[in-house]
């Protein structure tokens, strides 16, 4: 048995720029050297899509960073950091077991595939204003559609969105560990507090509608949630519902810009669609994530000790060519069982994947019939790979359908 500080790893530069742009050839490289494992300046780098499925269930022997975000992001006393202590994703346990409890039933397939009609007027809505156009960045339009499903299932007016658009955006990338942008993280995060703030006040005034929001202001009322727990739990789902999905339907619409045939083939059948939105959830998604380990543990021979730091490239782990054939081509008809692990796996497996899935299969089939043709016409911007990865622009031109 090796400690993996004694192994020769491969170091990456998960946080440069470069990185982001294209982590293939790193993690090709990285594998050279180990099968599965990577030095990082964050911490070790678990590269195989098997010890990924593996090593991520072991919740009773790992814990999600929270104290240890706030001081590489000097947070102490902030709301955003207190948000990075006490979240959902840090707790475990009986508390998790209780936050979770309160609004799983929500995002359960059976609710997610009534809110079907929900998604397609939604995205219909937004392509009548965009389509017309005949060019966008496709980065701008993408961030307004899985929002206003969120918005509907917690029952507020969409025209509550605008003024916290910005926020959103700014937290969503408050898990990429840029330390220079703490001032903007913790202004945007006041501002959610005080957008949620009004949501809950406003629906004691009006009275209840039945929806989600209700539920969890009951949960609160019965003592499950406390205040800031029902604050914290909402601008969780308002900021998760936000930026991934719109970020995997970039990528999505990024590697539809190289399969033109299958793209089309999205827009004559929502089946296919499907397939589609499948083997995307292999090839590239936005989430990656962290754990700490708090119990030292042996896996494959390496022992891993107590108090090192794992990261998980969850977006990139379908394309490991000991599990996947020719994992770097795209295909939909591909013969591989395989569970993706875009939404995590343990404790924490993703709440909203059947919403994340549905609106990005509803939303492809939809836009496919109304974008047709659509060419790259400017440089692909790409995300920093920590945290919520993914592209930030992408310039197209199309032909709109009416
Ligand atoms: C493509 C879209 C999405 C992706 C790729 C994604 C990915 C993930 C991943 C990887 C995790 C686990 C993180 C970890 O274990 O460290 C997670 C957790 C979570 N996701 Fe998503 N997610 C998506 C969409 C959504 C949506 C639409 C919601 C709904 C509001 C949502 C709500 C949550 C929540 C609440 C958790 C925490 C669960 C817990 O701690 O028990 N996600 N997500």
């Amino acid at each position: 048995m090796t400690s993996v500080t004694e192994l020769e790893l491969e170091r990456l530069p998960i946080q440069a720029a470069e990185f982001g742009d294209d982590p293939m050839p790193y993690l090709e490289q990285a594998r050279r050297k180990h099968e599965w494992l990577a030095a990082t300046e964050l911490g070790y780098l678990v590269t195989g899509y098997r010890a990924i499925d593996d090593i991520l269930r072991l919740d009773t022997k790992l814990k999600m960073p929270g104290e240890e975000i706030v001081d590489i992001m000097g947070a102490q006393g902030t709301g955003w950091g207190e948000f990075a202590i006490d979240q959902m994703l840090v707790s475990s346990g009986e508390r998790h077991a209780r936050l979770r409890g309160s609004v799983s039933a929500a995002f359960g397939p059976g609710n997610v595939k009534r809110m079907r009609p929900i998604m397609r007027d939604a995205i219909s809505g937004i392509l009548d204003d965009w389509a017309p156009k005949g060019a966008f960045d496709f980065a701008n339009f993408a961030r307004l559609f899985p929002v206003r499903v969120m918005f509907s299932l917690l029952g507020t007016p969409i025209d509550r969105l605008p003024p916290i658009m910005e926020s959103l955006e700014i937290h969503g990338e408050s898990f990429n560990l840029e330390v220079e942008k703490m001032p903007i993280i913790e202004e945007g995060y006041q501002r959610l507090w005080r957008f949620v703030d009004e949501l809950i006040e406003e629906r004691g005034r009006v009275g209840e509608k039945g929806d989600l929001l209700d539920t969890m202001i009951d949960a609160n009322r019965r003592g499950q949630v406390s205040a800031k727990e029902l604050r914290q739990l909402l601008i969780l789902l308002f900021a998760a519902g936000f930026d991934t999905t719109k970020n995997l339907l970039i990528l999505l619409m990024y590697s539809m810009l190289q399969h033109p045939e299958l793209y089309r083939r999205c827009g004559d059948d929502l089946e296919y669609a499907r397939k589609v939105v499948k083997e995307q959830l292999r090839f590239a998604t936005p989430s990656n994530t962290m754990r700490i380990v708090t119990e030292t543990f042996v896996y494959r021979d390496v022992v891993i000790p107590a108090r090192t730091m794992l990261i998980f490239p969850l977006g990139i782990s379908g394309r490991d060519p000991a599990v996947f054939s020719d994992p770097m081509r795209f295909d939909p008809d591909r013969p591989e069982g395989h569970q993706t692990e875009a939404f995590g796996r343990g404790m924490h497996l993703c709440l909203g994947k059947f919403l994340a899935v549905a609106n990005v299969e509803e939303g492809i089939h939809q836009i496919a019939r109304r974008i047709t043709h659509p060419r790259l016409t400017g440089d692909v911007k790409w995300k920093l790979f920590p945290g919520v990865w993914g592209i930030k622009s992408l310039p197209i031109e199309f032909d709109p359908v009416p």
